[in-house]
């Protein structure tokens, strides 16, 4: 059976990257696989956060989930912290794992920055747990945003090692999934850097949660160049621009990107559209667009927050599903390992 594993930080600020590069392509991959996605807590307090501002993005992070349109009924959504096979599974493949595999994680480096001797523990083998969210409930593929690959391919690694250590066929592989022309969404004030949510800069994201006027003025400040849009010779034969306009563009790219997804056509087809048009025209149709998606999700967003009773019963329910499908997978890793229980 073909399943799905996939989770967003509730560490504040989720933004256009993380729907575009993630959520959004959760919503159609529910009709075609058993979904399970998870509000990772675990994962978020690698780094600082305050306790009842976690409760909050918790939440928020379920909000968004909803409002986008997962289904919380018919797949699991529920917050990481509520099942302990996560943080169980993670120390095992904590003595899976090599040194050198998390040396190479380029997250690491980024997040930890130049005070790596200050950097916790957990964020060091934060790709562990990721690799234990995943495989505790044996899930096949994992849709996720590009900057996420490498942690996925960790996750094959770790759970082929382990499969091969103790001679058995207990994990599958999980696959990747990166789809569309979102799948790294850039910051609005620099092309060459991902939107994210520890930007200092509010506006270099549009967060899910703003409202029309303030996306509208993060649209018009975004950074452009002074050339007209660019055509089509910008792509190559695959339909993907080609590495010097990118390299040449970014800021124009990454825009045409956003609405290209946004509008669900073709990167080709948007291209063909606003070629040798001024920014200004172009920004002005992105604004609409971006208001008339985002404002639904939004307000579907507020209304959900606004009496969390509803968020809550889906994260009860759904961690009581996530238990009942990994406890016995557990139970079948730790057998392998050899854990008595007598
Ligand atoms: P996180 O919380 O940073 O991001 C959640 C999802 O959003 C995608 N994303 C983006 N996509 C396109 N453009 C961007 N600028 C952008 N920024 C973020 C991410 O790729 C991700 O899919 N480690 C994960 C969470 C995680 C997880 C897992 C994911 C924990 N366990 C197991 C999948 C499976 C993370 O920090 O995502």
């Amino acid at each position: 059976m073909n399943r799905i594993f996939s989770g967003v930080q509730p560490t504040g600020n989720l933004h256009l990257g993380n729907y575009l590069g993630a959520i959004r392509n959760w919503v159609r991959l529910q009709d075609q696989f058993d979904c399970i996605f998870c509000i990772v807590d675990l994962h978020a307090i690698t780094v600082w956060q305050d306790p009842a501002e976690l409760r909050k993005s918790t939440r928020e992070v379920t909000a968004a989930y909803l409002a986008a349109g997962i289904d919380g009924k018919k797949h699991i959504v529920f917050n990481q912290s509520q099942v302990p096979g996560h943080a169980q599974l993670a120390w095992i493949f904590n003595c899976v794992a090599r040194l050198g595999w998390l040396n190479r994680m380029t997250q690491f480096k980024e997040k930890s920055g130049k005070q790596r001797e200050n950097a916790s523990a957990g964020l060091y083998v934060y790709p562990n747990l990721m690799a234990a969210d995943i495989l505790l409930y044996k899930a096949t593929h994992v849709p996720v945003g590009e900057d996420q690959k490498q942690h996925v391919e960790l996750a094959r690694d770790i759970a082929q090692k382990f499969n091969n250590d103790f001679g058995v066929n207990l994990f599958p592989l999980p696959e990747p999934m990166i789809q569309g022309a979102a799948a790294r969404v850039m910051s609005l004030r620099d092309g060459t850097k991902k939107m994210s949510k520890s930007d200092p800069s509010d506006m270099s994201r549009i967060n899910m949660t703003d409202d029309a006027d303030l996306v509208a003025q993060k649209i018009r400040k975004a950074k452009t160049d002074p050339h007209p849009l660019p055509g089509p010779e910008a792509l190559g034969a695959g339909g993907q621009v080609k590495d010097e306009a990118l390299t040449a563009r970014p800021e124009a790219f990454n825009l045409l990107g956003i609405y290209a997804a946004l509008s669900d056509r073709p990167l080709a087809a948007v291209i063909a559209e606003f070629e040798g048009k001024e920014f200004s025209a172009f920004k002005q149709a992105l604004t609409d667009l971006a208001v008339a998606t985002l404002g639904k999700i939004g307000n579907e967003m507020k209304r959900l927050l606004a009496d969390p009773a509803e968020i809550d019963g889906v994260l009860r329910h759904g961690a009581e599903r996530a238990r009942a499908v990994s406890t016995p997978i557990l139970r079948e890793v730790e057998d392998v390992v050899g854990f008595l229980r007598p």
